[in-house]
């Protein structure tokens, strides 16, 4: 590829070339319908925006929550390049958080797979979509720990590990950024929300948190160290406060954490609207003090409050912000640009014939399909799957005939022409598909509705509704199997209906390819192998519960008194992290030498499978407490029948690395206990030397 990027010399001179107004609209995000003819923005907070024809030429960035054409965003980007004094163009960006028209299986639905593979796949996927429809940017991956299903933004992260989330984040960096993001096919990346989301309290969105800093630095930095060490070239602040400050104008987490501690030396774009936000905390009285207290703390980008747009250059002017700090922000805006190659190359594309080639060609949705497979967890099974050939099948529910299977965050995908269930198990000659009163055996395929997942959508009550329960029921009392095909953004709680089941398929939102992956599966010509990414609660009273929650005073112990229990409820999950049947089962003998665990797994059903063997461990000893087990590594294995292969482990000192509330490191020493298996259910076996 020729050479379209600016040196650093040139990138500098057009800093010093620009005035105080235009490094000021660099760092503003304004909507595309902005710039486009008689288009309505679904805005959050936003009503009125009032942008000027100057403030649009000065801004330095679009977004686009909505489905736009390549041709249509190529024509709002060089617009703005004509208007803007230097002709520098605007950055594009967009929500592809789990694909981009071929909509992959959710985040959670990914982390569930265990593939780092799947998940740099779903990235290069959305990346290639992306690009070749008119996006510079994706505002992905979302890195978040979770361990609240009450929050309804669980479906956007990988899982409740921190070192899933970590691997798995990176991989999507990987796959959506690859090594040069001004190639045709690939996006910049951005990881989100920085940081500590995924605790707000009582899972409510937009709540505060209360996370202390070895909370921080033990669980929820390190996903999004992972992606800085991935190249990922955006950092999201999130809506959330850190000792009481607003993550957006903290300059402890800012400037001495993300950019000094973690290393990370891209742009920092705020979320939506969040600068303004610092008046409904109080922080801020008044506009002006938010583009001062923001810019001043390390933020760059300003999406959608137009603090920057509207006050930068003035309290630049006056002396009360540094011009050197507004350079500072500008140049990171400048370099993201050039990286992209948008001084030489500002459209991708702009082909909308182009565009319609590339996005849903077979080898994306083969991926997509492939992802879909993988990510399904098989939480009971009776022996009611997989389906006989030749039966009589009834497939009812509420999502039977549902084409909105794809998740939240779907803006460009076409949601209408979803294969649905029944679409895709009506055309397959192998069954009949008949009333429950005729039939062998009954598919009920229920769960979330799509749209209450997501961002805003946070549940008291994260189960299935009375009506879908009632149905249950009726079903139940006909006799005969019943197949609970459950489509979910969290893990809802079960207990009630599980014993009404004799088979649980957790599909999650399975994308665009679900609807035939799911039949793969029921049909028996695919095998299911996802696994939790989430613990399952027994009861919603035991949320949050994880797998890698901190030792107790009083460790639980069964029939015991005076121990960490519940008096009317189990101490333990309904599911565990890391849980997931398949149509085989395997054996998995596990042994220690030195630091190298190994494992001899072993198929030993009838049919070829897949399992994720995962290994979890226990400091013996540390001056700080640590999780009773966490997440150390794990390898999925495909095996035939009867197949046996040994794997192997190195478990060293560093996986178990604490840090305690000033950050300084806690290493790891003396012993650790291993247990190796196939869920965090699995008890300690092992003793491995950290030293
Ligand atoms: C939303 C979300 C964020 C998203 C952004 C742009 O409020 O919090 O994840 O990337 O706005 O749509």
């Amino acid at each position: 590829m020729k050479n379209i990027k600016l040196t650093r010399q040139e990138l500098l001179s057009l800093l010093a070339d620009m005035s105080i107004e235009e490094k000021a609209g660099q760092l503003a995000q304004i909507p595309i319908s902005a710039c486009m003819e008689g288009v309505t923005e679904p805005t959050g907070p936003m009503a009125e925006m009032n942008l000027t024809p100057a403030q649009i030429a000065l801004s330095g960035s679009v977004i686009a929550v909505r489905k736009i054409e390549a041709e249509a965003c190529a024509q709002v980007v060089r617009e703005i390049t004509a208007m803007q004094p230097h002709h520098i163009p605007p950055l594009v960006m967009k929500d592809v958080i789990h694909g981009h028209q071929t909509m992959f299986p959710i985040p959670l639905a990914i982390g569930a797979t265990f593939d780092e593979g799947v998940a740099e796949d779903m990235g290069r996927c959305g990346a290639l979509e992306g690009a070749v429809s008119g996006t510079h940017v994706t505002f992905a991956p979302m890195v978040d720990v979770v361990r609240d299903p009450r929050w309804g933004r669980v479906m956007e992260s990988p899982g409740e590990s921190p070192l899933l989330c970590a691997k798995m984040g990176a991989a999507m960096v990987r796959g959506t950024r690859g090594n040069d993001i001004s190639a045709p096919d690939r996006l910049a990346a951005c990881a989100k929300h920085f940081v500590g989301y995924g605790a707000s309290q009582a899972g409510q969105d937009y709540a505060p948190i209360d996370v202390s800093r070895t909370e921080l630095y033990n669980t929820y930095l390190p996903p999004f160290q992972a992606c800085v060490d991935a190249g990922v070239d955006m950092v999201m602040p999130a809506f959330v406060s850190i000792d009481r400050i607003p993550c957006v104008c903290n300059e402890w987490l800012l400037k001495d954490v993300l950019r000094g501690r973690m290393g990370f030396k891209g742009m920092i774009i705020s979320d939506w609207d969040d600068p303004h936000q610092l008046m409904y905390h109080g922080v801020a009285a008044d506009m002006r003090e938010v583009s001062k207290l923001c810019i001043g703390s390390g933020l760059d980008m300003d999406m959608m409050s137009f603090a920057h747009l509207n006050h930068l250059a003035d309290l630049v002017r006056e002396g009360i912000v540094d011009e050197s700090t507004l350079d500072a922000a500008c140049l990171h805006v400048l370099e993201l640009k050039n990286e992209l190659g948008l001084f030489h190359q500002p459209v991708k594309n702009d082909s909308n014939a182009c565009q319609e080639s590339v996005c849903g060609n077979p080898e994306i949705r083969k991926a997509a399909f492939e992802a879909a497979v993988k990510s399904c967890v098989l939480l009971k099974n009776d022996g009611a799957l997989p389906l006989k050939k030749g039966a009589k099948v009834a497939l009812v529910g509420s999502h039977a005939n549902e084409h909105a299977i794809l998740g939240g965050w779907t803006l460009d995908a076409d949601t209408e022409s979803t294969r649905t269930l029944l679409e895709s198990f009506g055309a397959d000659e192998r069954i009949t598909l008949v009333s429950p009163e005729e039939a062998d055996v009954i598919l009920l395929a229920t769960g979330e509705k799509q749209q209450d997942t997501g961002e805003d959508t946070s549940k008291a009550h994260p189960y299935l509704t009375a009506a879908q329960m009632e149905e249950l029921r009726r079903l139940h009392t006909l006799g005969k199997p019943v197949v609970m095909l459950l489509f979910c953004g969290r893990p809802l709680v079960l207990t009630d209906a599980l014993p009404m089941c004799d088979a649980l398929l957790n599909v999650w939102f399975p994308g665009s390819e679900g609807a035939d992956a799911i039949r793969a599966l029921v049909m028996g010509d695919e095998n299911p192998s996802g696994h939790a990414s989430m613990t399952f609660p027994r009861a919603l009273g035991q949320v949050p519960i994880h797998h890698d929650r901190l030792s107790a005073a009083r460790p639980h112990v069964e029939n015991a008194i005076y121990v960490n229990r519940y008096i009317d409820e189990s101490h333990y999950p309904l599911f565990p992290f890391g849980y997931g049947l398949s149509y085989t089962t395997f054996a998995v003998d596990a042994s220690a030498d030195g630091q190298t665990v190994s494992a001899k797994v072993t198929n030993t059903g009838a049919v070829r499978g897949d399992t994720v063997v995962q290994v979890y461990g226990r400091l013996q000893h540390s001056r700080l407490i640590r999780p009773e087990k966490q997440l150390l590594a794990w390898q999925r294995v495909s095996l035939a029948p009867g197949e046996c292969r040994e794997i192997s482990f190195r478990i060293t000192p560093d996986m178990l690395r604490m840090y305690d509330a000033q950050g300084a490191a806690v290493e790891a020493e003396g012993l650790c206990d291993i247990a190796v298996g196939e869920d965090s259910a699995v008890p300690f076996s092992l003793t491995v030397p950290m030293n």
